[in-house]
């Protein structure tokens, strides 16, 4: 702040209507931003969305260690608690606190339209991080990296599909219940999607969508309600390990059983994500049939973004991360979605001691 009030009084004393000064152009009517603060260290400020689930905490701490002091940076973390009108009290905050680059990591994909158009306005980069943003003008973020959510949820149904066929499993004998994340939210729009579709091509019962919020609670509350409601369910779709949790207690709460043999009356769980330890200890179980996974490790990736603009480079609008789908059951082998083969990792004590989070 102080910067650019020393550049504006500068100026007028010069008599000059625009300034270069290594690091921009000032002219007026027009905010520039100039990279660092009085501090020397760059200033990050991040609006993450809440602490719902263990994707979400491996995600925070993931961005609290890309951006520390050592490296130059001033990283503000703010929750924004599953609400939509904290997080926009949290930009405002970092516009008004003029800091260099802010990261969002939006509840839900509409609504930001106003308040990115004010951080455009103050001259901030904005990093859309993990979920995306729905807005009429794309130039109101400087860029966002994430998952594909609708190719997760395809690689599961297709892992389903794949599944019944080699059990000889008829597609109208899987009833599906859809425990579903956060609505409006795309990790939720892209897996119901993605559920969704394959429930058409291949004529599967899909008998119910439900939110569980993401969360443990919310899941088990959903799967009793659903399990009230429906006595044949036999495929639980949880769009997060979290939900599964609570699917999983809901289900063995009443005597039932969760795991792969649909056709000996046991109910699959399907999942998202593959952070939480105990969800992938009950893949290893077979109590969790297929995880796709979510890779919340986006902290670097921030990190290499504003290390691109800081040398004035211009990084990819959409970038999508790699993910892997995996099973500790061995029946399907690969997936083909799109034309693209994707192979199914089988789940071992390796995988749950070599992962990164
Ligand atoms: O947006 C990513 C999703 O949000 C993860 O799958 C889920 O666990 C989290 O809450």
């Amino acid at each position: 702040m102080k910067k650019r009030w020393l550049a504006g009084i500068l100026a007028l004393m010069m008599g000059i209507t625009s300034i270069g000064c290594g690091v921009g152009v000032i002219s007026p009517g027009e905010s520039e931003h100039q990279g660092t603060t009085n501090t020397g260290r760059i200033v990050v400020g991040f609006s993450q969305l809440g602490a719902e689930s263990d994707w979400r905490s491996a995600n925070s701490q993931s961005m609290r260690s890309a951006f520390t002091k050592e490296k130059g940076y001033e990283f503000i973390f703010e929750d924004g608690q599953q609400k939509q009108a904290n997080q926009i009290t949290a930009i405002r905050t970092f516009i008004q606190q003029e800091v260099d680059y802010i990261v969002l990591a939006p509840v839900t994909e509409t609504g930001w339209d106003n308040v990115l158009q004010e951080a455009k306005d103050a001259g901030i980069p904005v990093i859309i991080v993990d979920r995306m943003v729905d807005v009429e003008d794309e130039s109101l973020f400087t860029c966002w990296v994430g998952s594909n959510f609708e190719l997760e949820g395809q690689k599961v149904a297709e892992w389903l599909n794949q599944y019944a066929k080699s059990q000889n499993i008829q597609p109208e004998d899987l009833h599906i219940v859809n425990i579903q994340g956060t609505i409006g939210a795309s990790a939720q729009i892209g897996r119901t999607k993605g559920l969704a579709d394959a429930a058409k091509k291949y004529g599967w019962d899909l008998m119910a969508e439900v939110s569980g919020d993401f969360t443990q609670a919310k899941g088990r509350e959903a799967m009793e309600a659903l399990l009230k409601q429906f006595d044949n369910i036999n495929v639980v779709y949880c769009e997060n390990d979290n939900s599964a949790l609570g699917a999983i207690q809901a289900i063995e709460a009443t005597g039932k059983k969760v795991g792969p043999n649909i056709a000996e009356g046991e109910i699959m769980i399907i999942s998202f994500d593959g952070v939480n330890e105990e969800a992938i200890q009950l893949a290893l179980e077979h109590k969790i049939t297929c995880i796709a996974e979510c890779n919340p490790l986006h902290g670097p990736r921030v990190e290499a973004i504003i290390e691109l603009l800081e040398k004035g480079q211009k990084p990819d609008k959409f970038s999508y991360v790699d993910e892997m789908i995996y099973s500790a059951n061995e029946s399907v082998k690969t997936l083909t979605i799109d034309d693209k083969e994707y192979e199914v990792t089988i789940i071992t004590e390796d995988i749950l001691t070599e992962r990164q989070y």
